[in-house]
């Protein structure tokens, strides 16, 4: 593997225990005002020293983020749609590699929809994505989209998971879905797992272990974070179930004793 491209996965996946935990904060792409992401600089830049790295949209890190930020960019290049259109997950370029190569990002995140009419759009767009990751050294983490009418089953993740791995990502998020093991199984790249939409801290956390006992590597996690009630408490207590192997009942107890004591 070429040297800028290894070089980068080690800035989104820790080469210390191959482990990651990144945070999405992208959603605004989409969902315009997100709750927990309206005050941006307020809520995340507190979270960007305990993320190993962030995944965010081109807007977001220039009038949010400062340049003297040393948590590494995974930059959204899929896009143009929103939750207002019927073909919500049709989505294509919203940046080029230039731009995000001048925004010196360690990764760049594309979702694909693998079952819908308009499949063949967004794999065909997808796989010009991963030509030019190979041709600049830039990990593609594939971000597998699905569908309202879609079963969120391990076959279903598996096949959307396989076919990105298949056709050039570096790393695949997915969702997490019983028999997950199965799934990591079948995928030859890295696997994080989204966190869907809020759950309460326990379960959050409960989730996250699942995973990573799964074979996971780690999360790109962004609601069960950032509108957890403590959201600086909650990206630590994420850290030390996925890199200092606490079970979530000890990662729920560090989460409280953090909150007490204002992190
Ligand atoms: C969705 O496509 C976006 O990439 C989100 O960033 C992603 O779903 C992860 O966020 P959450 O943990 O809130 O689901």
């Amino acid at each position: 593997m070429d040297w800028g491209l290894k070089n980068r996965l080690n800035r989104i996946i820790r080469p210390g225990d191959g482990r990651t935990v990144m945070l999405a904060v992208d959603h605004g792409y989409f969902m315009g005002p997100t709750s927990g992401l309206d005050d941006f600089r307020k809520t995340i830049n507190p979270l960007l020293p305990y993320a190993d790295t962030v995944m965010l949209t081109r807007g977001a890190l220039r009038n949010y983020i400062p340049p003297d930020c040393e948590t590494p960019v995974v930059l959204r290049v899929s896009g143009g749609t929103s939750i207002l259109s019927k073909e919500l997950l049709r989505e294509g370029s919203i940046v080029t590699m230039e731009d995000a190569l001048r925004l010196n990002v360690a990764g760049v995140a594309f979702s694909i929809l693998v079952g819908a009419d308009f499949e063949r759009d967004t794999l065909l767009e997808f796989t010009r994505w991963c030509d030019d990751c190979q041709k600049y050294g830039v990990p593609m983490v594939a971000v597998t989209a699905v569908g309202k009418e879609m079963v969120r089953d391990e076959k279903y993740m598996s096949l959307a998971s396989r076919i990105a791995a298949e056709l050039g990502a570096h790393i695949v998020k997915t969702y997490f879905v019983d028999g997950f093991e199965r799934l990591v199984e079948k995928v030859p790249v890295p696997v994080v797992i989204a966190g869907g939409k809020k759950l309460p801290e326990p379960e959050a956390l409960r989730m996250t272990a699942q995973a990573l006992h799964a074979g996971a590597v780690g999360v790109d996690m962004g609601r069960n974070i950032f509108q957890a009630e403590d959201p600086v408490s909650m990206i630590k207590a994420v850290r030390a179930v996925v890199h200092e192997k606490h079970t979530p009942e000890e990662a729920f107890k560090l989460y409280n004793e953090l909150r007490k004591k204002g992190h």
